[in-house]
């Protein structure tokens, strides 16, 4: 019985998969980024692995996006909604930047920026974003985002 009330049942065996994910985890809040591609059968338990992590990391702040086989062809639809908690702070961003990103997701209209200005952009902000607390950033079901 699920005595947190939380939709999903707590997580069953996994140590390996868990010790990684703590371990980047921990990194992290010691100042050292990564990056983990978690991959496996449908159904494998996938995302209960990136819901862990995300229970994990209370001291993080998570952004998090999920791929969407409805918007799989609309460009930075998932970007989009990454950064969506972080897009009040667009201003603090070099002015060519904030341009880029606020034409991409639509804020503003303007001719469709340069792609490297719009990484760039994205760089920046989540480096602004990771100042005061180290950062998550989730994304699932990657098969459904848009190149
Ligand atoms: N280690 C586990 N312990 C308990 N339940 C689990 C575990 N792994 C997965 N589940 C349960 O199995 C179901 C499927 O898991 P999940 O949705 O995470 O799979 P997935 O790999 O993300 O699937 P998909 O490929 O469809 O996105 C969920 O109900 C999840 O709560
Ligand atoms: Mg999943």
């Amino acid at each position: 019985m699920d005595l947190d009330g939380d939709a999903r049942p707590a997580l069953l065996g996994r140590e390996a998969e868990r010790g990684a994910l703590d371990e980047l985890l921990d990194d992290a809040r010691d100042g050292r980024g990564n990056a983990v591609v978690v991959h496996g059968e449908p159904g494998i338990g996938k995302t209960a692995l990136l819901d862990y992590m995300v229970a994990s990391a209370p001291d993080f702040q998570v952004l998090r996006t999920v791929g969407n086989e409805a918007e799989r062809e609309l460009p930075f639809a998932a970007l989009q909604q990454l950064c969506a908690t972080g897009l009040a702070d667009l201003s603090q961003l070099p002015e060519p930047q904030r341009d880029a990103l606020s034409v991409t997701f639509g804020l503003v209209t303007g001719a469709p920026p340069d792609r490297l200005l719009v990484s760039l952009a994205v760089l920046s902000l989540l480096s602004q974003l990771s100042h005061d607390h180290p950062l998550l950033c989730v994304v699932d079901d990657t098969q459904w985002i848009d190149r």
